[in-house]
């Protein structure tokens, strides 16, 4: 019973915004399809807001993805300035049940998770930074982008844990979980959240805090855009100055070094100020090796990096390894070369690194790259490690989000990524990935790893994942809270991972 009269009540709030529009359409007015909800949109919202047609530039703009394959044309777009505007929209986009998108960076890589064809919702003018230093916080608007983050905070040398890449949202990458170079040091993003500003389904905006409402708080760490739209995020910061550390391209010349370095710092890394990614990427009929290495701190410690740092090294590539800013760290790796491209992500979660595995990881990047180049000539295949430490779970209590839904084991998710340019080769690389990831997961467990039950990342895995595979007991209690502030499934009209 409260659920219908809450939903007319809905309904009600919304339709009273229709005499605000009576001069902007004909009347009596029914919504017909999405391009009049666009024109409801822009009648109801105040001036820090704006709607876009596809004539605009800002557009365009705002149905940009990093992976072209992830964007749509939509009917409008519109970007709000403010929270009380982004309830406005939600509450009309609900009671007409408009598909919408909600895009912070647009860095996810399924397709209709941050795009539609009814109404997209850009975050972008969602940009304020405040940094409280009594309180050791910033809160960040849920439009920037980590890039602009980090400029700001690095002035005041602290620093909110975020990508390792130049580009991404705030927004995608923290209502997933989060790994950044300072989660050995302090825990995956979501470790760091104090408080979430969210506009709830209802349209209401509601502080979320452990306090406040700790189920929810929960959900919204993992669950992504199921509870809502965030606006802002007051996360933790952490004292940073200089930082060192490079990413490098060498050739697989080194492969036999750069293993050995690799199998080394898996087994004996313990420094929780350093973080390592090793991965190949084979494109242009080459494939090359690639090394992030990172220390917080002007310098590392004698002997951390050794077994890298001794990489016969022809072209002189490691020197790029070098003492830097936070932010100059960030935008040193050319992840951004492919920007444009049609791509998808995928993950395999491993909790060992032996020397067959690792060869294991080369040998797919070679081999799809050959068995492809003749039919995707211009596809770019790439496949990582990322041995994070034991304890990177360790920092938050086992039940404190909803993803990872178990922190009693060690494991550390692979990243796979292929790009390419034509939408006639989507189906064909998501079954290729499939395959691919199944190989490598088969060849773990053949190895002994106990990865039947570990979770796969969200923020890596392709749309053909269960949600099993990611959520696993996390998935009732999610279900729980989504049946509390969403009854309506107003979020289901939004793209992302559904449960
Ligand atoms: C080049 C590259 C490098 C990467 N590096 C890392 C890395 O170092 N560590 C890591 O953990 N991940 C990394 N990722 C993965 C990244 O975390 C995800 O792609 C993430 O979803 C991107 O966030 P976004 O805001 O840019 O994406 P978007 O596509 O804008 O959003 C992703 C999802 O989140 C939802 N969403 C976004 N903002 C909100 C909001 N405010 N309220 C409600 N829902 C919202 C969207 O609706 C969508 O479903 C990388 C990805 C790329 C492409
Ligand atoms: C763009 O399209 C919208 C909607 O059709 C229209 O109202 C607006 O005037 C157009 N703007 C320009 C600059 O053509
Ligand atoms: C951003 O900051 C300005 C200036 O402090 C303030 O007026 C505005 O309301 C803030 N916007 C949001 C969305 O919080
Ligand atoms: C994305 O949505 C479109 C409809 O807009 C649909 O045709 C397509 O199959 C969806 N793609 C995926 C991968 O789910
Ligand atoms: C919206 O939902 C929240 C949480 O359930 C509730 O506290 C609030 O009263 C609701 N607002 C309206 C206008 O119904
Ligand atoms: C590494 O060396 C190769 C030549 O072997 C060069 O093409 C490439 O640009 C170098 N990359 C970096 C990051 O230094
Ligand atoms: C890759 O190799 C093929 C076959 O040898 C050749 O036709 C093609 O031009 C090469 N492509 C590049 C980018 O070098
Ligand atoms: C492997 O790396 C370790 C650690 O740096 C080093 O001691 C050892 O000599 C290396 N072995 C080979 C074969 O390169
Ligand atoms: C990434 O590439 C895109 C497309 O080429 C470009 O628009 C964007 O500015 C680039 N971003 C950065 C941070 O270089
Ligand atoms: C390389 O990978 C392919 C595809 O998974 C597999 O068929 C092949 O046996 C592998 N080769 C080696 C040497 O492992």
């Amino acid at each position: 019973m409260s659920r219908s009269v809450t939903f007319a009540a809905l309904i009600l709030s919304c339709l009273s915004a229709l005499t605000a529009v009576a001069e902007a359409v004909s009347w009596p007015w029914y919504p017909t399809g999405p391009g009049d909800v666009c024109k409801l949109i822009a009648a109801s919202v105040s001036s820090a807001s704006e709607v876009y047609y596809p004539n605009a530039t800002s557009y365009d703009f705002d149905n940009y993805h990093f992976a072209s394959s992830s964007s749509q044309l939509s009917e409008c777009s519109v970007e709000p300035g403010t929270a009380e505007d982004v309830a406005a929209i939600i509450k009309i986009v609900g009671a007409t049940r408009t598909p919408f998108a909600i895009k912070s960076g647009g860095h996810n890589t399924n397709p209709n998770f941050s795009s539609t064809t009814g109404v997209q919702i850009a975050l972008t003018r969602l940009n304020n930074i405040s940094i409280d230093p009594t309180a050791q916080t910033a809160t960040i608007g849920a439009g920037l982008i980590y890039d602009e983050v980090y400029a700001a905070l690095e002035e005041h040398d602290v620093m909110i844990l975020g990508s390792r890449a130049t580009g991404i949202g705030v927004g995608g990458f923290i209502l997933g979980g989060g790994y950044s170079f300072l989660s050995n040091e302090y825990g995956l993003t979501v470790d760091t959240v104090r408080a979430f500003e969210l506009v709830l389904p209802n349209g209401t905006i509601s502080a979320v805090t452990d306090t406040s409402d700790p189920d929810l708080f929960w959900a919204l760490k993992g669950g992504h855009n199921n509870f809502g739209i965030v606006t802002q995020f007051t996360m933790d910061t952490f004292p940073i100055g200089q930082v060192w550390g490079g990413s490098v391209m060498l050739p697989t010349t080194d492969y036999d070094a750069v293993k050995n370095a690799t199998l080394h710092f898996w087994n004996n890394a313990a420094d929780p100020k350093a973080d390592v990614m090793v991965g190949f990427t084979a494109a242009q009929n080459q494939t090359l090796i690639e090394v992030d290495l990172f220390y917080d701190g002007p310098a590392p410690p004698e002997g951390l990096f050794d077994g890298f740092m001794d990489i016969p090294d022809a072209a002189q590539n490691m020197s790029a390894m070098t003492v830097r800013s936070y932010l100059s760290m960030v935008q040193s790796a050319g992840t951004n070369a492919t920007a444009g491209m049609r791509g998808y992500f995928d993950t395999v979660s491993i909790t060992d690194l032996s020397s067959s595995f690792f060869d294991a990881v080369l040998n797919e990047t070679t081999y799809w790259y050959r068995t492809l180049a003749s039919e995707v000539p211009d596809v770019v295949v790439h496949y990582d490690v990322e041995p994070f430490l034991q304890n990177v779970y360790s920092h938050a209590s086992a039940d404190s989000s909803a993803w990872p839904p178990r922190r009693d084991q060690h494991f550390t998710p692979m990243l796979i990524y292929y790009g390419w340019t034509s939408p006639n080769n989507d189906e064909l690389i998501n079954q290729v990935m499939q395959q691919s990831s199944r190989t490598l997961t088969e060849l773990a467990i053949g190895e002994g790893q106990d990865v039947s039950n570990t979770p796969l990342y969200n923020n890596y895995a392709l749309y053909s994942n269960p949600v099993e595979s990611m959520y696993g007991d996390s998935l009732g209690r999610l279900r729980q809270v989504r049946a509390r502030y969403d009854p309506w499934r107003i979020m289901d009209l939004a793209g992302g991972w559904k449960f």
